[in-house]
């Protein structure tokens, strides 16, 4: 059967607390790092699983750990911190869960009576400010984000957290997602949801490049397209959507948030996890908006249903958008990623394994513009390099057929996620390379370049060991998309083995170098490099 392994190694060391390296500590290297390779590269993943008797259940419920790796004339040095955001600091000191995460539903005080306890389960549970999924920037300072309505502005040099900001005083939304684009301009798009008396809707969020006042966060965000959500009580969950030079693309997908379940969760003593579910009897959908206008445009685009977490990248070309996903079958996931499992070993990890769906790089093609004249049954791309297909219907809505972005061979692989671009260069652009994990384990056991054109792979792989999503970094007056480095944080669950930055040649994927810390780190999930 496609995808089944058996005697997978046991990761649990790889999703355990850790203790957080304060002091700055220098790597070994082995190899060569480049010289010119000057600046941090930044990583975020939950590293504290419990507070006194209390454990999380899910991976996502995990304390934000930063991680910080820089790197100067060949050398390295490593630190980390665990983020001080509001929930942190209100744990640590009640030395239990206070606040509730995704999958964690936190529980009353017990030291208050029994007729208080009833009584909390009606108040309105505090939001998290855990922000532990990705480092986000808006006008030139960086954030940790997850998909609340706060995040967390930090100094990247000390990882200090210098200030919480919440999205919902500046604009109606109750959050946004952590995988915003930017404009080469510095401009920022990202979506989040708003619920009113109208339903729900999915918001496409401006913010400027430049501050008007030093002291400011996202001054000057603007809501600039709502939509509307099919159902209104229960929106689709989103994690990122795709942007072209002129076009935002929204995909409404039949992983379905339950607000009703949602609104109930705590006084039916469940977590918010549980009004997630997925909803095949739904197609997905996709929004095309125009990003200088705000316009939706009319254009009603459905495909077989699917989820994303994470586009690829999307671009404009003979009047259509195409974009590129990395898609998976079935969105029963998100239980998959409880601890409990993570964590088993045996057969019964084995089993967890191979009931997970994995990821594969999809491109569909929607063309822009349809007119009444266009027959039905007719396939609207004009494109001669995709077989991806996009016929109209009778009733006017154009039906996307995906093309696969791979052969067998990535089948393998167990798939991939955590795709990752040349951005500064060719987001939005038509590109040729992406990068990303390979998954024949529940976190990623290799590193792969992918080329999109021909569908060849290029495989990174050390048994044992499990890299992070991998950040490509452009060489200095780069002529080529892929003339640069891919930097990924290797870790083991093996004692006497240390963990690495990894650094490859992007064109080959050959190893340049790596740079050893004796650090026990966590499995995490995304980073940034920024140049100093
Ligand atoms: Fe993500």
């Amino acid at each position: 059967l496609l995808g089944q392994r058996q005697n997978l190694p046991c990761i649990a060391p790889l999703l355990t607390t850790v203790e957080e390296t304060v002091q700055i500590i220098s790597a070994q290297v082995k190899g060569h790092i480049p010289e010119w390779l000057h600046g941090y590269l930044l990583r975020v993943g939950p590293g504290k699983f419990e507070f006194g008797k209390d454990k999380y259940s899910h991976w996502f419920d995990g304390m934000a750990l930063l991680h910080q790796f820089r790197m100067e004339k060949g050398t390295v040095t490593y630190r980390s911190k665990f983020l001080q955001s509001d929930t942190y600091k209100t744990n640590s000191v009640g030395n239990r869960i206070v606040i509730s995460e995704f999958g964690t539903l936190a529980f009353p005080d017990p030291c208050k009576n029994i007729f208080e306890r009833f009584l909390s389960k009606f108040e309105r549970p505090a939001m998290t400010d855990n922000t532990n999924v990705n480092y986000v920037q808006y006008k030139g300072d960086y954030y940790m984000s997850t998909e609340t309505n706060f995040m967390n502005k930090v100094d990247i040099e000390t990882l200090e957290k210098i200030e919480k900001v919440d999205w919902s005083k500046f604009i109606a939304v109750n959050g946004a997602t952590a995988h915003p684009h930017y404009d080469p301009d510095g401009t920022a798009y990202n979506m989040g949801n708003s619920y009113g008396p109208q339903g729900s809707c999915y918001n496409i969020i401006r913010v400027p490049p430049e501050k008007v006042d030093l002291g400011e966060t996202i001054h000057g965000a603007q809501v600039i397209c709502s939509i509307s959500s099919e159902e209104k009580m229960k929106p689709s969950y989103y994690h990122s959507f795709g942007m072209t030079k002129n076009y935002i693309i929204f995909i409404e997908q039949p992983l379905k948030m339950n607000l009703w379940k949602i609104v109930t969760s705590k006084i039916r003593g469940k977590a918010f996890s549980d009004g997630i579910s997925w909803e095949p009897q739904y197609n997905t959908r996709f929004y095309v908006v125009d990003k200088h206008t705000g316009q939706l445009l009319p254009g009603m685009y459905y495909s077989k249903p699917f989820i994303t977490f994470h586009q690829i990248n999307a671009f404009e070309d003979e009047g259509c958008i195409i974009i590129d996903m990395c898609c998976q079958d079935n969105g029963r996931n998100l239980d998959i990623y409880q601890l409990q499992n993570l964590r088993k070993s045996g057969e019964g990890l084995d089993q967890v394994y191979n009931s997970a769906a994995l990821s594969f790089p999809r491109r569909f093609v929607l063309p822009l513009h349809i007119s009444e004249n266009d027959p039905a049954g007719e396939n609207l791309s004009p494109l001669s390099y995709s077989s991806a297909s996009a016929v109209k219907q009778s009733d006017g809505k154009i039906w996307c057929s995906h093309e696969n972005l791979h052969h067998e061979d990535l089948e393998e692989e167990g798939g991939i996620e955590f795709p990752q671009i040349n951005y500064g260069q060719f987001s939005g652009k038509k590109y040729n390379f992406f990068y990303g994990c390979g998954f024949r384990h529940l976190v990623g056991d290799s590193l792969m370049k992918v080329d999109v054109v021909n569908k060849s792979l290029k495989v990174w792989r050390e048994d044992g060991f499990y890299p992070s999503e991998p950040i490509f970094v452009p060489v200095p007056g780069a002529k080529e998309e892929d003339d640069g480095v891919i930097l990924s944080v290797v870790i083991t669950p093996k004692q006497n083995e240390n963990n690495f930055l990894l650094v490859l040649d992007a064109r080959n994927f050959e190893e340049l170098g790596r740079a050893e810390v004796p650090v026990q780190m966590p499995y995490g999930f995304h980073g940034t490099f920024v140049p100093i």
